[in-house]
């Protein structure tokens, strides 16, 4: 048996969707742990692209049980949606399954999430408007509605109306209308009729399938530099994406995990605002974007981009207890003639080697490879150039762990198994 927890080891968008759609091959169930609709993981299967927001990575498996877990918060809305069309593809959905402890995301989330971040101005986050930090704030404040709650009004109306009672006064301070909780409750019972065959005690079924020595991925989304304890706050986003969290949010005990795969890419990318010392607002940083093509699955906004940080890898290796690590985009990063990797950093006239919390004070100490590699259409590591072999060999002497995983290429035939 297996419980393997994937993680973003950067910002973000290292391809976890994609690993989670090849390693759900051999597992009995995949499941979403934390963040929402901010989430957009790409899969490339039989020559058809797929874009996963709410949905498991691994919906289009349908032998796969593929659930949304507790610490998720859920637009209905918009999963129902993705339901939708991912049917009118002609995949079935019978293999879903929604935590009746999951948070909702309610219109007043999004109205806050954008008043926010409109009223910070050119302090803003840079966050994907979704509803996602306020509705975690709420979930904390104990006034959130739950999956459960969407079926007891009795329930929602009192969560609703104490959530009100404090929003209204923002709102009203703004010039947006009061919430209306009976319209409210109208539309989300009509969500709550659509999705009640796909909710569950997904705890209780997690704990049958491990009592069945059956296999267990466990998608990460966002990423360790975007974890609301461990990243670069307050440029972050309002969950814990770290391993912990995934634990959190199934749960599964710490005990029970096998392996936690770290996910990163040949460089690195983020998108929204806050400090990101290698990144290369240059021509170097404009080709990395085009070669691998880096517009945000969710939002379609220009991701920024930069070398390797292996400093920020190796601090994700010990906050998550990483046993192996999966890189994506060899394929891109070796289109370059020359590679840079940061390996330290200058900080006030010192050098370390952690993330402080005043990161954009970090100016990155550079080990160049050398590139123009063509990894493309590569199945067998030892096919693998000698340039890219040696690329791959310092990331895992520098961070102390073994790669497993290599991408060269967005298709799920196009991952290497070490
Ligand atoms: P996620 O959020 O971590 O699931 O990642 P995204 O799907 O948002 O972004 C990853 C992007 O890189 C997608 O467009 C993928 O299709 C693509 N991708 C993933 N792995 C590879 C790889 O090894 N090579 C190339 N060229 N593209 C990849
Ligand atoms: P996946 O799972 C990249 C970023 C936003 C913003 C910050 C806060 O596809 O890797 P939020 O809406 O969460 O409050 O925004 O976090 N962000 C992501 N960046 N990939 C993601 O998810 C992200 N989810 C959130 O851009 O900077
Ligand atoms: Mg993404």
């Amino acid at each position: 048996m297996s419980v393997k927890i994937l993680v973003g080891t950067q910002w973000g968008d290292e391809g976890k969707g994609r690993v989670t759609h090849v390693l759900a091959k051999d597992a009995k169930a995949v499941v979403r742990c934390t963040g929402g609709n901010n989430a957009g993981h790409t899969i490339v299967a039989n020559g058809e692209k797929f874009a996963m927001h709410l949905l498991p990575s691994a919906i289009i498996r349908e032998e796969v049980q593929c659930i949304i877990g507790n610490g998720v918060v859920i637009d209905p809305a918009v999963l129902i949606k993705e339901i939708t069309q991912i049917n009118a593809r002609g995949f079935s959905t019978d293999n879903l399954f929604i935590s009746d402890r999951a948070h909702v995301i309610l219109p007043h989330h999004k109205t806050l999430d954008n008043l926010q971040e409109a009223l910070k101005g050119d302090n803003k986050i840079g966050t994907t408007g979704r509803g996602i930090g306020p509705a975690y704030a709420e979930k904390c404040s104990r006034t959130g509605v739950r999956i459960c709650d969407l079926y007891d009004k009795e329930t929602f109306v009192q969560q609703l109306t104490n959530s009100a009672k404090t929003n209204n006064c923002i709102f009203a301070a703004n010039g947006i209308p009061n919430i209306d909780v009976e319209a409210v409750w109208e539309e989300y019972s009509e969500y709550a009729d659509f999705l009640k065959k796909h909710v569950c005690d997904s705890s209780y079924m997690i704990h049958n399938i491990m009592r069945n020595k059956e296999n267990i991925v466990l998608e990460g989304a966002q990423a360790m530099y975007l974890d609301i304890d461990h990243g670069t706050y307050p440029y972050v986003t309002s969950s814990n994406p770290i391993a912990s969290g995934a634990c959190t949010g199934s749960g599964i005990g710490p005990t029970y995990i096998t392996d936690v795969i770290g996910i990163l890419k040949g460089y690195t990318s983020r998108v929204g605002e806050g400090p990101f010392p290698t990144e290369q607002n240059n021509e170097i940083g404009d080709l990395i974007r085009e070669l691998g093509h880096e517009y945000g699955t969710t939002t379609g906004r220009p991701r920024r981009c930069g070398w390797l940080d292996l400093v920020m890898i190796k601090q994700a290796v010990d906050t998550n207890g990483i046993t192996g690590l999966c890189i994506n985009h060899i394929d891109t990063i070796g289109k370059l003639p020359e590679i840079k990797v940061c390996i330290g950093y200058e900080y006030f006239g010192t050098e370390i080697s952690y993330v402080p919390t005043d990161y954009a004070n970090c100016k990155p100490i550079y080990k160049t490879f050398i590139g123009n590699w063509d990894a493309s259409g590569i199945t067998e590591h030892d096919d693998l150039p000698e340039t890219a072999k040696v690329y791959i060999r310092y990331i895992e002497t520098f961070t102390g762990v073994s790669v497993q995983y290599i991408g060269v290429g967005p298709d799920e035939k196009e991952t290497i198994i070490k």
